[in-house]
């Protein structure tokens, strides 16, 4: 029998993978090394992830600001997605995960597409376990691109503006299919959310931890998620009010 597992499980957990660059430096390596590192922890979070029960795991390899960085370190993480996508499809098949991305795909290199998309293609059936690559994203070019698909929904009447929520305007992010991570969790110490999922964190636990990204295993995924459970989302109600609910 397995050990129990952390008692409340959040449903879509989202990370940013932060401090590959540190860990290699620390250690005198390139910087490509500590972000081939990375991707080893990636297969570490996705297998903890599905061990766990979280169904929705959301990465965010590259945003949309990262193509300020030095031509052989942007070359060098779309070799690592290449070769990441090779490796991963028969894992992922077997493992029945499905693999999305968000974000602007059509300006990555014409490989890396290709392999996202057999990739894709190959999970698209499974429903149970979402792997969802961040890849050229950037919350605000997001919600500009909703706000223009939304806009033209209204001239085509399919929208009326006077009808407009969250749960109808949400439908036209990239993540409009998916649940709203209810845990987000950011590796390396810093503070910030980098213009990833602005509006969906909007009532995310969110957890900081120092560790750098390429030392996050298996006991560090178990224990944001066990600091998440004793953590109380209220939504904007009272404690009073959640317990009353629960009761
Ligand atoms: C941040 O570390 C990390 C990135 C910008 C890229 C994340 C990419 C990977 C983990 C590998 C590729 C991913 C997949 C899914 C195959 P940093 O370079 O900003 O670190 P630093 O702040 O210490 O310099």
């Amino acid at each position: 029998m397995s050990a129990p597992g952390p008692a409340k499980i959040p449903q879509h957990v989202a990370i940013i993978m932060d401090g590959n660059g540190r860990w290699a430096k620390q250690r005198g390596l390139p910087r490509l090394e500590g972000h081939r590192r990375g991707v080893e922890t990636v297969r570490t979070v996705v297998d903890t992830a599905r061990e766990l029960g979280i169904r929705y795991l959301t990465l965010y390899a590259f945003s949309a600001e990262n193509w300020k960085r030095p031509g052989d370190e942007v070359s060098g993480l779309m070799g690592l997605l290449d070769f990441f996508l090779k490796r991963e499809l028969n894992n992922l098949i077997k493992e029945k995960v499905r693999l999305r991305t968000i974000g602007r795909i059509d300006a990555l290199p014409a490989n890396v597409q290709r392999e996202l998309a057999r990739v894709k293609e190959a999970t698209k059936h499974f429903t149970e376990w979402n792997l969802v690559l961040a890849l050229n994203y950037g919350a605000q070019t997001e919600a500009a691109d909703a706000a223009r698909a939304y806009a033209e929904a209204v001239q085509a009447g399919r929208e009326d503006p006077a009808e407009a929520t969250w749960e109808k305007f949400s439908r036209y992010f990239s993540t409009g299919d998916l649940p709203e991570p209810d845990l987000l969790i950011r590796t390396s110490g810093e503070l910030r959310l980098s213009n990833f999922l602005m509006l969906q964190l909007a009532y995310a636990e969110l957890i900081f931890t120092p560790t750098l990204w390429p030392d996050f295993g298996r006991t560090d995924l178990v224990a944001a998620v066990e600091e998440y459970g004793r953590r109380e989302r209220r939504y904007g109600a009272t404690t009073e009010q959640i317990k009353a609910g629960a009761s």
